[in-house]
C-alpha cells in the first residue's frame, strides 16, 4: 500500500528541486522506499535488483533464485512455501508434478500462470531437502515478498498450503483452521488452501480445494 507521509515527503522534496512542475515516468509515479529512496518501477526490475541475494544460508546453497512468474497485473497472487528441486533447477515456481496439477485448477477457473495470475513462494531459495523454511529466512526473505505485493496489488492472495498459510498469518494452527476464512495480509484479503502436492498425495482433499477454488473464480468475478 502506498505510505501517505512518504508520498508527501516525496512531493516537497520534488517540488523543492524542480519547483511545481511534476514529472510521471511511464505513467506511472515513483515508489518511495522508507530510506526516501525510490523503488523498483517493476517487477522485472525488482528480480534484477534482488536476484543475487545472499543474506541467508540458502543464498549460497541454491541452484536458481526463484522469484515468481506470471502476470504482473493479476488480480491473484498465489504463494507457496518455498522452490523445491525442480523450481531451483528450472528458476520458476510450481514447475514439478504439483505445479502441472496447479496449472489444470487454473484453468478450470478460467485462469493460467499467464492470464490474471501471479505464482511466487515466501522464500525465493530451496531449502536443503525441502524442510519447511526457518523463521530466521522468512524473516530475510518477506520483505521481498512484500514488494512484489506492493508492485503488484491483487485483489486477493492465496497461500498453497499449511505452511505458507501459517508463515503469512503467524498462526501455529491445522489447515483445516485457517480454510473458509477471510484473512488479511498486507490489508489484502487472503485465503488459505491446500497445496498441490498434498492434493497428489491424498486425492480424497481435491472436493474440498475445488471448493475452494470456486470460492476463489466467484470473489474474483465479483471484486
Ligand atoms: N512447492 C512450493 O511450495 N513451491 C514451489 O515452487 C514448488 C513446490
Amino acid at each position: 500500500m502506498p505510505d501517505i507521509n512518504l508520498a508527501q515527503k516525496y512531493l516537497e522534496q520534488t517540488k523543492s528541486l524542480f519547483g511545481n512542475e511534476l514529472f510521471v515516468q511511464d505513467e506511472k509515479v515513483d515508489m518511495i522506499m522508507e530510506d526516501g529512496s525510490i523503488g523498483p518501477k517493476s517487477l522485472s526490475d525488482y528480480h534484477l535488483q534482488i536476484s543475487d541475494c545472499l543474506k541467508c544460508g540458502l543464498g549460497e546453497k541454491r541452484d536458481k533464485f526463484v522469484f515468481g512468474v506470471g502476470d504482473p497485473n493479476a488480480n491473484l497472487l498465489l504463494i507457496g512455501e518455498a522452490p523445491g528441486a525442480q523450481e531451483d533447477l528450472e528458476g520458476e515456481p510450481f514447475v514439478g508434478r504439483a505445479g502441472k496439477l496447479l496449472d489444470k485448477i487454473l484453468k478450470a477457473i478460467n485462469r493460467s500462470r499467464d492470464k490474471d495470475v501471479y505464482i511466487c513462494n515466501v522464500l525465493k531459495c530451496r531449502p536443503p531437502n525441502n524442510r519447511d523454511p526457518l523463521p530466521s529466512e522468512v524473516e530475510q526473505c518477506e520483505s521481498y515478498l512484500h514488494m512484489q505485493i506492493n508492485l503488484i496489488q491483487p485483489k486477493l492472495i492465496v497461500a498453497l498450503g499449511r505452511v505458507a498459510g501459517k508463515t503469512l498469518l503467524g498462526l501455529d494452527v491445522q489447515l483445516k483452521d485457517m480454510r473458509h476464512e477471510t484473512h488479511e495480509y498486507k490489508g489484502i484479503p487472503l485465503r488459505v488452501t491446500y497445496h498441490p502436492a498434498a492434493l497428489l498425495r491424498n486425492s480424497n482433499f481435491k472436493a474440498a480445494a475445488w471448493d475452494d477454488f470456486k470460492w476463489i473464480r466467484e470473489f474474483l468475478d465479483k471484486n
